[in-house]
């Protein structure tokens, strides 16, 4: 695909002129065509103005990715949302030894009903209540988080975790996610743009692949 838009563009654009990718998403097309020309590249989306400041501002010398990961694991934000959420934490994984024995429900209602959120806000359920485990582990994370209940460094395990990711992966979401917003640009957008890939290609699949192998 990418060869045969650039060869479009080869036979209108003989003199090598700057190429605009409008609706530029990804980068993908502007990477490819950045090979040969200058590009501009657009997009409404502040997604797209990741992926592409990642893509497009060439790569970083002498990157110390194993400084970044054990920075990261030591980081202030992680221990404290991993003693904050300890308690949805230990109710997941007595779901998953209960789904392992072929239990499904416990699993099946994290999936369902498991946003942290919905439990803050007082949202309605809407076929039945929470079950009383589900609940207790969600009043004892409300207990503990206190002032943090709309910290930035905890949004989401709050909004996703459960649902898309589980709690432990939210929450190393988090913890990146956090470490990425106090860096300076280009390393900032790189991270991120890592995270996001990693997020729509491995943790929503995950949980998408759970939840019909429960429903089928
Ligand atoms: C199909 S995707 C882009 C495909 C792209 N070539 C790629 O490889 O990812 C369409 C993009 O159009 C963007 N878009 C939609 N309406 C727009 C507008 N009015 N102005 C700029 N971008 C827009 C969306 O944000 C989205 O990223």
């Amino acid at each position: 695909m990418l060869s045969s838009i650039k060869q479009y563009i080869d036979e209108l654009n003989p003199e090598n002129g700057i190429v605009c990718d409008l609706f530029c998403g990804s980068g993908v097309v502007s990477e490819y065509l950045l090979q040969q020309y200058d590009v501009l590249a657009v997009d409404i989306q502040n997604y797209s103005k990741v992926y592409c400041e990642a893509r497009l501002t060439g790569g970083i010398k002498d990157i110390d990715c194993d400084r970044i990961a054990s920075t990261i694991k030591n980081s202030l934000a992680l221990k404290i949302n991993l003693a904050d959420y300890k308690p949805v934490l230990d109710y997941e994984e007595a779901c998953k030894k209960s789904l392992e024995q072929g239990v499904l429900e416990p699993m099946y209602e994290i999936i369902e009903k498991g946003s942290l959120y919905a439990f803050l806000e007082n949202l309605e359920y809407a076929d039945s209540p929470l079950s009383a485990e589900l609940g207790k582990a969600f009043s004892e994370v409300q207990k503990n988080i206190a002032s943090r209940s709309e910290s930035v460094d905890s949004v989401f395990v709050r909004y996703y975790g459960g649902l898309y990711f589980t709690y432990r992966q939210a929450i190393d979401i988090d913890a990146i996610a956090s470490y990425a917003f106090e860096q300076k640009e280009p390393l900032k957008c790189k991270i991120l743009a890592a995270l996001m890939g990693a997020v729509n290609g491995c943790g929503q699949h995950c949980w998408e692949t759970i939840r019909s192998a429960i429903k089928g």
